[in-house]
């Protein structure tokens, strides 16, 4: 059975003693009521190591929101998927949009960092997702289904198990405006069948497929409720605990 999950994705928002502060109070407001799904935050790398101390033990996983496609050595700057694991973290987000935007990430790095994350016992949330024009012109699957061959398909089924997917419509991302449950589910069937093409059956019944995008309290329940919506990837509203909380709850 696929995991039901709702994970944060902070991008580069709060200090290290306000993204403490965040964890401390998710903590505390799921040790009071128990999640009905699993809660992954997904933080700076500044964060991570005192995040991980903050969640330990508790119902919250924590993931990176990148890592670097290099083992390791002179790349200054860059954070190893080694050094992540080192943290306490589980997950590492990759191939976000604006990674790929903003940043430059092609199917080719992203493939190494995919490589890289596995190998080091992390959990991979991958996000695939088509700009607006792309979907304007009906291109969404065609684009989708590129992102997932160029960079997943050369995993075997063993290593595909330890990714999560997470489709984020680049035009809904912070913009306020959100997919509808039927275009989110027509994507996630569609990724779905993708996936079952090429790893089989059983491997795309078993993976979790995340929304992301503008998702809120008041529209998770409706999004979720679709069969092939397995969770959310959250940004905005998981910066406060309350939305998140809320969205969290929308699988009660
Ligand atoms: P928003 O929830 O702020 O739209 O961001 C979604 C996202 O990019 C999560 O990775």
């Amino acid at each position: 059975m696929r995991k039901k999950i709702v994970a944060g994705n902070w991008k580069m928002n709060l200090n290290l003693q306000e993204g403490v502060a965040l964890a401390t109070e998710l903590k505390e407001s799921l040790a009071a009521a128990k999640p009905n799904c699993d809660v992954v935050i997904c933080t700076p790398f500044i964060h991570l190591a005192k995040v991980a101390d903050v969640v330990d033990g508790t119902v919250i996983g924590l993931g990176a929101e990148n890592c670097a496609d290099k083992e390791k050595g002179a790349y200054t700057g860059e954070v190893s998927a080694a050094q992540v694991k080192s943290t306490g973290a589980q997950y590492v987000i990759l191939g976000h949009s604006e990674r790929r935007q903003y940043y430059g990430e092609t199917a080719e790095i992203l493939k190494e960092k995919v490589n890289l994350a596995l190998a080091n016992g992390l959990k991979v949330i991958f996000c695939i997702g088509e700009v607006l024009e792309e979907r304007e012109a009906g291109k969404q699957n065609e684009v989708v289904g590129s992102q997932l061959a160029d960079s997943l398909f050369d995993l075997t089924e063993e290593q595909l198990a330890n990714i999560i997917l997470a489709y984020e419509p680049v035009w809904a991302i912070g913009t306020g405006k959100t997919a509808t449950a039927e275009q989110a589910e027509d994507m996630h069937a569609f990724i779905r069948g993708v996936i079952a093409g090429r790893f089989g059956e059983v491997a795309a019944e078993n993976i979790s497929i995340l929304y992301g995008g503008s998702c809120k309290p008041s529209n998770a329940k409706e999004i979720f409720s679709k069969p092939d919506v397995d969770g959310g990837l959250i940004g905005g509203a998981a910066l406060k605990c309350a939305d998140f909380r809320g969205i969290i709850d929308a699988w009660n």
